[in-house]
């Protein structure tokens, strides 16, 4: 009896160990976080939906565009979407399909446009749950102890706090969810929100790679001031998909608040976030998410480190100033999260 009560109690602390030091990351890219069954919702996920498409659309089904490497990710350049500004004040996206008479034809977009890639949805349900007051006190920390990196809030309507899209201008998942729906693929009643929703939440973070020694980088990264931004952990309140999590510290490399990243990345305004502003993206998984930045400009991420401009144009400046050597750690601590 001793024996066996002593190997559940090694067994349990085994179990919250692994929650707290990253278990609920994937095994594999596209797994559901330990103990949720999202079959359904990934199923609606894949489904193609070309027959409930009404006016334009630019893909039959959400995995055309979150598909790499494993159901979930993100997608090559030729997945982009286009987004331009009509007329003065509004971003709208464009959508590359029009169905008239039952025929699907393509169209190209006129005057000035900008491309924006699919970021890879894995651990976004995570990200969900971390709760507005603690990207308020990073926030405020980053004011105080770091001035040149403060980033803000992106306060919609009514004191809502948008989190999502490169411009952080969706605050739900289930709004963002039915957002694609209408955008992405003409459907303007569905009915799979839920289950897709649902999918999303239970996706888990990309798989850690394997452990190596790593620890020159991650100094590097926190000492040229890119962990200002891409923030080594987060705090998360309740996470109703998998309760174990709740409270769960998660390495997502994000603060999720929005930065100025200077006149070389400027695009258009959305939601809160002005021509030059966008969300820090989370870098977990990111050695694998390659072309790199809001519209697939850099290849690698010397590249897209190099890209840094505004708020982030010391880091940038700063990691140019390493040698190849600490270059190089750096870039591997990346490929590492
Ligand atoms: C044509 C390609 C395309 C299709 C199809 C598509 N997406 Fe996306 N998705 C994108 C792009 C591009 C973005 C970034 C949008 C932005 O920031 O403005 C995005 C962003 C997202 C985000 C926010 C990610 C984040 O990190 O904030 C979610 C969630 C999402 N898509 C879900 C879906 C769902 C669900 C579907 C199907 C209903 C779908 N997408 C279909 C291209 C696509
Ligand atoms: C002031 C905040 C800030 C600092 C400091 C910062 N970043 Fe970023 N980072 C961002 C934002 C915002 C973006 C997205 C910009 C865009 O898409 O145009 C980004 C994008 C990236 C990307 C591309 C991610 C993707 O999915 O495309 C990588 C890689 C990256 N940063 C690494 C770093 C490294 C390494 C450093 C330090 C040398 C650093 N960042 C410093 C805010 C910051």
């Amino acid at each position: 009896m001793i024996t066996r009560a002593i190997a559940v109690a090694a067994l349990l602390a085994a179990a919250a160990c692994s929650a707290q030091a990253g278990g609920y990351r994937a095994e594999r890219f596209g797994d559901s976080i330990a103990g949720i069954n999202a079959t359904a919702g990934l199923r609606a996920f894949q489904r193609d939906h070309a027959r409930e498409i009404r006016g334009t659309f630019n893909a039959s089904n959400c995995a055309e565009c979150h598909a790499l490497p494993a159901i979930g990710g993100s997608q090559t350049l030729r997945a982009d979407f286009v987004i331009k500004q009509d007329g003065p004040g509004g971003a709208v996206t464009f959508d590359r399909y029009a169905v008239t008479n039952d025929v699907a034809r393509f169209r190209y977009p006129q005057g000035r446009y900008y491309l924006r890639k699919p970021p890879s949805l894995y651990g976004i349900g995570l990200l969900e749950a971390v709760p507005a007051a603690e990207l308020q006190s990073i926030a405020d920390e980053q004011a105080r102890k770091t001035p040149a990196h403060r980033g803000r809030l992106a306060v919609l309507g009514h004191g809502v706090v948008g989190r999502f899209g490169w411009k952080a201008d969706i605050p739900t998942l289930p709004a963002f969810v039915a957002t694609a729906f209408a955008i992405e693929l003409g459907v303007h009643r569905p009915g799979d929100v839920m289950p897709v929703t649902h999918f999303l939440r239970g996706l888990a973070p990309p798989p850690a790679s394997a452990p190596r020694d790593v620890s020159d980088g991650r100094r590097l990264f926190a000492g040229i001031g890119c962990a200002d931004c891409h923030r080594p952990s987060l705090r998360i309140g309740k996470f109703e998909a998998q309760p174990a999590l709740n409270g769960a510290a998660i390495d997502a490399y994000t603060d999720l608040l929005l930065h100025d990243m200077g006149q070389s990345n400027a695009e258009l305004p959305e939601g809160a976030a002005s021509a030059t502003e966008f969300r820090t993206p989370p870098l977990w998984g990111v050695g694998k998410a390659a072309p790199y930045m809001h519209d697939g400009r850099a290849r690698t991420l010397s590249e897209a480190i190099a890209m840094h401009a505004g708020q982030a144009a010391d880091s940038a400046a700063r990691f140019r100033s390493l040698t190849h050597a600490e270059r190089a750690a750096l870039v591997e601590f990346l490929r590492s999260l």
